[in-house]
């Protein structure tokens, strides 16, 4: 019997698609080894647009949106992955690299799992290879004996290799890339005359970075020029922002068992306070204090799950058709409350100048956030 998991990965997710995908992709340019032309992995992350088919089979197959933002981001992130600069995903906490980076490996060679989690900690031979020691001792040094990394593994089966939080990682660390990403070889000298890996096609790494955490360790710039760097920016548009509350909460709760409806109207309001929070500007053009706190979309789509699920487990699936707004109100402002308590002066300031302008204008679920808001001080 297939057990459950909580979180599976991108393949396994998105399988019908991918597999339908691959059927409609024969014939189109396809560089060595990838599963997919680049057509068909910027179909998978841009999908086939509203009401709009492809034909699999005499079967016709919708893929669904998955990135919201810059096409040619994405379109440039897949060509980039065909050549042979690494790609580097750089921007603010929350903008989707991760999920790009997944998305991308898992289109391109079937694998979104191949990866090295930065962190200070990450030491030279988690990048490059380590010993089975009881082997190492019974046999000597050998491929068997040899314990490869992502990046390894990469390199023998010309997959994709993903690195997460790249400039976590102290920067004599992170320079054990750069032959690896302009010669394509890694030696391991242990193994003499045949310890020499060749990349083979297919190969490539994909990098994530977050501006929060530069200049911990600023990469060097041999390791910079070895890379195509692309800004993710966070969604810049409320309805689109709303869309991924709804999107992604949904799918959230679907995979939890919650079957609860989705409130447009809550998604609404909570898209419109990220923005404004994170721009410094409402919609009417008052200017905010702009909270130290990540204000991603994320964050929003987290505070808007957390709320369906309180109404789901204390209220029943009645009262999860609409979201409570003192919940909401309450998990916007732990959200912010993470960097220090100081933070909640900007929420504050925030009902006071923009909720209940909306509230006296627009009434029903603004109405409601601002009177639950206003009860919390
Ligand atoms: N433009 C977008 N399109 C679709 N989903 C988005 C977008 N921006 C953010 N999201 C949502 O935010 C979630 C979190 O993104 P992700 O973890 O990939 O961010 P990140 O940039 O890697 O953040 P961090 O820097 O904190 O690691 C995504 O899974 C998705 O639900
Ligand atoms: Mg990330």
């Amino acid at each position: 019997m297939e057990q459950t998991i909580l979180r599976p990965t991108a393949e396994q997710r998105y399988a019908d698609e991918l597999a339908a995908l691959r059927r409609w992709d024969v014939g189109n340019p396809k560089p060595e080894n990838w599963q997919l032309s680049p057509r068909a992995v910027r179909l998978f992350l841009l999908g086939t647009g509203r009401g709009q088919t492809l034909e699999v089979d005499g079967a016709r197959i919708s893929i669904r949106k998955k990135y919201y933002g810059n096409d040619a981001l994405v379109e440039r992130c897949i060509i980039t992955l065909a050549g042979n600069r690494g790609l580097m995903l750089v921007g603010e906490p929350g903008t989707a690299k991760t999920m790009l980076s997944e998305l991308l490996s898992a289109a391109i060679s079937g694998h979104s799992t191949n990866t090295v989690q930065g962190t200070a900690g990450t030491t030279e031979d988690m990048i490059k290879y380590s010993w089975n020691y009881a082997l190492l001792l019974a046999k000597g040094p050998s491929r068997e004996a040899l314990v490869p990394s992502p990046l390894y593994v990469g390199m023998e089966q010309g997959i994709l290799t993903r690195f997460e939080e790249i400039t976590r990682t102290p920067a004599e660390v992170q320079d054990c890339l750069i032959s690896v990403l302009s010669d394509k070889v890694m030696n391991v000298p242990e193994l003499g005359d045949g310890g020499i890996l060749f990349a083979r096609p297919g190969f490539n790494v994909i990098a994530t970075a977050n501006t929060r955490d530069k200049g911990v360790n600023e990469m060097s710039s041999a390791l910079k020029r070895r890379f195509s760097f692309e800004t993710v920016q966070p969604v810049g548009d409320v309805a689109l922002e709303k869309q991924i509350i709804l999107d992604e909460a949904g799918a959230m709760a679907r995979s939890a068992g919650i079957s609860a409806p989705l409130d447009e109207d809550a998604a609404a309001l909570l898209a419109t306070a990220y923005h404004e929070l994170r721009q410094g500007v409402s919609a009417e053009g008052i200017r905010l204090k702009k909270p130290a706190a990540v204000m991603s979309t994320a964050e929003a789509v987290s505070v808007y799950y957390q709320t369906l699920m309180s109404a789901w487990y204390y209220g029943g699936p009645e009262q999860a058709r609409r979201l409570d707004e003192r919940a909401l109100a309450e998990n916007l402002m732990g959200a912010v409350a993470k960097e220090s308590r100081e933070e909640l002066a900007a929420v504050r300031e925030y009902f006071t100048a923009v909720v209940q302008q909306k509230a006296e204008r627009e009434g029903g679920a603004w109405k409601r956030f601002y009177e639950a808001g206003i009860r919390l001080k």
